[in-house]
């Protein structure tokens, strides 16, 4: 990335996984960067992490921790954003937060660069990074809601461990191995054991039998769509799967979309890739998605059940475009269009 500006970056969650893809990230995008700080709870202040050839040490978070910052790549769960973010707009940063905390406070922009780049001028000191399993299907379905709304979703999803953080990864492959060995998998981050089983997502049901990860891509796709008429329903599952993501979505529209138009707009379209292959049943797999930027978008067919249906399914890397890889470019835009307000004399211009 060329750009005439380096900014100074904090990562706060560095240590998770969000965080270590955040500094692969950096790297491999030639983001211009000035300084790098690395932040994360006491619990691992003082730990060494190697980037771009040089040591740093994991610092603990603290009012302190902001000043000569330009941009905070928050993922480190909702309270300590909730906790932290004030602190560091008011030190002058802009806070990226991938938590759920501020996305639907209405100051708050919810970006999707291919999506609603648009909405980031309009931030007040924090944007807000979607939850994963809605970026994964906005990218994919919103070059379709262009040429004609959508009118109706329908998705199910089969979420991989990273989800619920590095801990929870480490902890299915355990489940895993002690599974192979004939010992009784232990459960601690999740409530139950992934390795060869699946369950619906585990976080709070609400009154009517919807729970928060269903509701944030019902609430949080109007908002990046900036379209309260489009209706979501979905049911989300945490399948054992370590990185990527996938969906079975069904799109409802107001008149029939063309089967073969939808084709060549998905492969045309910022994001994503379709990965088709009908004559030897090649579509998207997790494992072919993991490590990968775009979305992997196949399976587009007509519904039968419905005219003005269409049936699709896709599969994202979930720490990288379903949240780091995100973040990035959120900040990339921020440089590119110069929505920074950078008034500290650390930086180099
Ligand atoms: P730590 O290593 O100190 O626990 P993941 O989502 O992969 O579980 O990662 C969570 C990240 O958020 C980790 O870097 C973790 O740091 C950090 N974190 C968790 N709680 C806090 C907190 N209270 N203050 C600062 N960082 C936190």
């Amino acid at each position: 990335m060329q750009l005439s500006r380096k900014v100074n970056i904090a990562i706060l969650g560095a240590t998770g996984a969000v965080g270590q893809e955040l500094l692969e990230l950096l790297t491999e995008r030639e983001f211009p960067l000035n300084n790098l700080k690395l932040l994360a709870s006491s619990r691992s202040a003082g730990n060494k992490i190697v980037f771009q050839g040089k040591e740093l040490t994991v610092e603990a978070v603290s009012e302190t921790s902001f000043e000569d910052v330009d941009i905070v790549l928050a993922s480190a769960g909702g309270s300590t954003s909730k906790a932290w973010a004030q602190i560091a707009v008011n030190a002058g940063a802009v806070v990226i937060d991938n938590s759920s905390a501020f996305r639907m406070d209405d100051r708050v922009p919810l970006v999707v660069p291919e999506i609603n780049p648009e909405a980031a001028a309009k931030h007040q000191g924090i944007i807000a990074n979607p939850n994963c399993t809605t970026i994964l299907m906005g990218v994919a379905i919103y070059p379709l809601h262009q040429v004609q709304p959508i009118k109706r979703v329908v998705v199910a999803t089969y979420q991989s461990a990273s989800g619920a953080g590095a801990r929870a990864m480490a902890e299915a492959q355990t489940q895993a191995r002690d599974i192979l060995d004939g010992k009784q998998p232990q459960a601690e981050i999740l409530p139950y054991p992934l390795a060869f089983n699946l369950f619906p997502h585990n976080s709070p049901l609400n009154d009517q039998g919807y729970c928060e990860e269903e509701m944030k891509m019902v609430n949080e796709t109007r908002k990046i769509f900036n379209d309260d008429q489009i209706r979501v329903t979905a049911t989300c599952v945490r399948v054992p799967i370590l990185r990527a993501h996938s969906e079975a979505i069904n799109l409802e529209f107001e008149r029939p979309f063309e089967v073969n138009q939808a084709r060549e707009i998905i492969a045309a379209a910022p994001g994503v890739k379709l990965v088709e292959d009908w004559q030897s049943n090649y579509f998207p797999m997790p494992i072919d998605a993991t490590g990968q930027d775009p979305v992997l978008v196949g399976r587009i067919r007509q519904d039968i059940s419905h005219k003005c249906g269409l049936e699709l399914w896709l599969c994202g890397d979930q720490i990288r475009k379903g949240a780091a890889l995100n973040a990035i470019q959120i900040a990339e835009l921020l440089l590119e269009k110069n929505l920074l307000s950078v008034s500290n004399s650390a930086v180099s211009v």
